[in-house]
């Protein structure tokens, strides 16, 4: 017991009954095709691949595996819808997207729980957050859809043409929104594949986008795995690639495209720094590391995966945070108290706990508080390491899963020094009473987004994205539509 015991908030260890979402308003089918040119359609090959629910390990749904031939169709039905998308005013391109956006809204409760179930996350996170704010997406660039002009005032902004959008597991449907509706507000016609353990909510908009009544071709949406997404990225009739992903397929493609005239953004990995001042709020900040870290399991680009505590608060805050930890609920994701839900895929999982192991083997201390985790499917403990330094592993290489190393500091220039000491430059958070220190910060931090305060918030209307190995090209905002339009 340290002498800091007076300031534990949480003594108590509270039981909840459990309360799970209701799954009888969803409809799965048994098994998936593809979306080209406004239909469903048979993978030419006929092969098909299992997605799975990662909190037990069983079967949800069969889905279509594309091959070039299937790629090849997506992208003819794109080009082909291109000349008379591109063509429409802005004002009729905007009615379909408000459309799509308002459709999502209706089906939102369906959209959740599809999304707890194919991927993992608490349905607590794919209610509020992931589904709302994809809906939020679209209703934001539809607005922009006949306002261009105003965008980009004298420079007469035209479409791109026909768009490659590759995206990640971890915000399935969000990731779909973040990419569909600045492509689509512009006047591009779209060949998007879904991630391979999470495409339910991919297909089920795809039913949406034809109930919209959006032309056909317009949208395409293609399921499989990597060999999908590299027959997309090498497809020679695409004019630009939009990926968020690991930072190894980032790199693949931006070589597989040198040279070609493919325009590319991309939303690669990340390790943000979360900065304790010891003039924060300190159980503020400790809430707020809680979210940093283990919001989403870790499956976070974003993630605030590296805390630094300025020295004089460290024992505190870490204490602090340890007690909190032990409140965590890990479990069944479709119940609506779990805080964390199941590792997205059994390979994440060994990745996450290879890295806990090189944490160990490193010298690292770690911290997991007592948890009963289910018997089946795929789980993690929340985990933290301190008595780490710049040079370990788990320091510097992104994780993606609940685990978070701790390092303390002494001054600001130290501080910045640290945080900026990483290969990527996504996300930064900084914690402190004095509005001076967090407008120093801003200014010295490599990242794309910083928070203050406050850690993971995100809105449709602010533009994210990142620096260095984080990827280039911003999503949301008005910097948003700059991907997809040429001058
Ligand atoms: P990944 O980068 O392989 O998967 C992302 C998407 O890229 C998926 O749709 C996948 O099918 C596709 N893909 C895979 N290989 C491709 C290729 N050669 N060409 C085109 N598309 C391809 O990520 P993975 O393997 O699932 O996760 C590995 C690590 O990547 C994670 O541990 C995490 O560190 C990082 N990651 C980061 C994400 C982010 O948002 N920053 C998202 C997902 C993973
Ligand atoms: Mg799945």
């Amino acid at each position: 017991m340290t002498k800091h015991i007076d300031n534990k908030i949480f003594k108590a260890s509270w039981t909840y009954d459990e309360a799970p979402e209701g799954t009888d308003h969803i409809q799965i089918k048994k098994q998936y095709d593809l979306y080209i040119d406004g239909r469903f359609v048979n993978p030419v090959k006929g092969i098909y691949f299992d997605t799975i629910n990662p909190s037990n390990n069983e079967k949800i749904a069969s889905v279509a595996e594309s091959s070039f031939e299937d790629v090849d169709k997506a992208v003819k039905a794109a080009r082909k819808a291109f000349k008379s998308w591109s063509g429409l005013t802005g004002k009729e391109r905007g009615k379909y997207i408000f459309r799509i956006a308002r459709l999502i809204q209706e089906c939102a409760r369906e959209f959740a729980v599809i999304e707890s179930l194919d991927g993992g996350k608490p349905i607590r996170e794919s209610r509020d957050i992931d589904i709302p704010l994809a809906a939020n997406h679209f209703f934001y660039y539809a607005g922009w859809a006949d306002k261009l002009m105003y965008a980009f005032p004298t420079r007469d902004p035209k479409p791109i043409g026909v768009v490659g959008q590759i995206i990640p597991w971890n915000f399935p449907l969000l990731m779909a929104a973040w990419k569909l509706a600045p492509a689509l507000a512009t006047g591009n016609t779209i060949v998007l594949k879904p991630a391979e353990t999470t495409p339910l909510t991919a297909l089920k908009l795809a039913e949406i986008i034809q109930d919209s009544g959006l032309p056909k071709g317009v949208v395409n949406i293609v399921t499989g795995a990597g060999e999908t997404g590299a027959e997309i990225v090498n497809h020679p009739d695409i004019d630009k690639i939009a990926f968020t992903g690991s930072t190894g397929v980032g790199k693949y493609i931006q070589k597989a495209i040198a040279g070609t005239r493919k325009k590319l953004s991309l939303e690669l990995g990340g390790k943000g720094a979360n900065i304790i001042f010891e003039d924060a709020a300190i159980d503020q900040a400790v809430e707020g590391i809680i979210n940093a870290i283990f919001f989403n399991q870790g499956h976070v680009c974003c993630a605030g995966s590296r805390l630094f505590i300025q020295e004089s608060v460290a024992e505190l805050v870490i204490e602090k945070l340890k007690d909190r930890m032990n409140t965590l609920i890990i479990g069944d994701p479709l119940d609506k108290n779990t805080d964390i839900g199941a590792i997205n895929s059994i390979k994440q999982l060994k990745t996450i706990e290879n890295y806990i192991k090189i944490g160990v083997n490193e010298g690292g201390e770690i911290y997991q508080p007592e948890c009963n985790l289910p018997k089946k499917g795929n789980w993690c403990a929340p985990t933290l390491f301190i008595n780490v330094s710049q040079s370990h592993r788990i320091v510097q290489e992104e994780i993606f899963g609940p685990v978070l190393a701790i390092q303390t500091f002494r001054t600001i220039e130290e501080v910045i020094d640290k945080a900026n000491n990483t290969p990527y430059g996504l996300s930064a958070g900084v914690w402190t009473q004095k509005g001076s220190k967090i407008f120093h910060l801003t200014q010295k931090l490599n990242a794309g987004v910083i928070w203050a305060n406050t850690f993971n918030k995100f809105d449709a209307a602010s533009p994210f994205g990142g620096y260095k190995e984080s990827g280039f090209g911003r999503e949301g905002g008005l910097h948003g539509l700059k991907p997809y339009l040429k001058f």
